[in-house]
């Protein structure tokens, strides 16, 4: 069931949305080579905790931390540690879910760190042109295929795989509602989009498979190949007459 949210519950998500994004541009000066994700956590933590909401991750299925911290070839859930500490031409992925007055908000973003080669660049690069492509799909009456059509087509055309085990989700009350937003199919497939849903689109993009391992602490998911993985998440409204990213950040307006 996929749930429509009524104009007090979209201006909610609002307000958790926008919590999420100025958590990352609050994070985005901290992430330099030097410092632990541990740190970048327990900053993240104390950011969204003073602004009156909770951190979704913290103890969500028993997840141990309040953001997840992506490193390199970590393709998401990361878990922060001191013991990752960021060197320069490293990637990371912090991944920002709020719950604010009843309900959560999503968004994540690779970050560069320090100088990252062409290559690696150039697949954190397509791979937000991946979710944006994706976004742009939205609209009432669209279908939810239609998204991973385009992110599919774009990600294979660059030479690089779509991670299909993990998904974009259907966000509101709880963090993950139906409908799952695969990231990869056909064009015409899957529910349509109607105003008032609300969702995620967080495609993870490979620079060789897209198959994928899980550490044995049950939550870290890292690329077969140990190849680099980037991903970029917005949580999305379907408006009347397309759509709007509740998370965006000023550096995208
Ligand atoms: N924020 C992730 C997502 O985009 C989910 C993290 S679940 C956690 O759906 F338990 F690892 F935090
Ligand atoms: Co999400
Ligand atoms: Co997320």
């Amino acid at each position: 069931m996929i749930s429509i949210k009524s104009s007090r519950e979209i201006e909610l998500m609002r307000a958790t949305s926008k919590l999420a994004a100025a958590t990352l541009e609050y994070i985005e000066p901290f992430v330099k080579p030097g410092v632990s994700t541990e740190e970048l956590n327990q900053l993240c933590h104390d950011y969204i905790i003073k602004h009156g909401a909770y951190p979704s991750p913290l103890n969500y299925h028993g997840f141990p931390k309040s953001v997840c911290t992506s490193l390199n070839e970590v393709i998401c859930h990361g878990i922060p540690s001191k013991k990752d500490v960021l060197k320069d031409g490293d990637i990371l992925n912090i991944d920002v879910t709020t719950y604010l007055n009843k309900f959560h908000g999503d968004t994540n973003k690779t970050f560069l760190v320090g100088n990252v080669s062409d290559e690696v660049k150039k697949l954190v690069d397509v791979t937000y042109r991946c979710m944006m492509a994706g976004i742009e799909q939205v609209k009432p009456g669209g279908f939810i295929g239609d998204i991973g059509a385009v992110i599919e087509e774009l990600a294979h055309r660059e030479g690089y795989s779509v991670v299909e085990d993990y998904c974009g989700h259907g966000i509101g009350r709880e963090f993950h509602e139906d409908p799952q937003v695969v990231h990869v199919g056909k064009r015409g497939t899957g529910p349509q989009m109607k105003p008032g849903m609300t969702f995620t689109i967080e495609p993870m993009i490979n620079l060789g498979t897209k198959h994928c391992k899980v550490l044995k602490d049950g939550w870290t998911v890292l690329t077969k190949d140990g190849k680099f993985s980037a991903q970029f998440e917005h949580t999305i409204l379907v408006t009347d007459t397309g759509y709007e990213i509740l998370t965006i950040r000023e550096e995208e307006k």
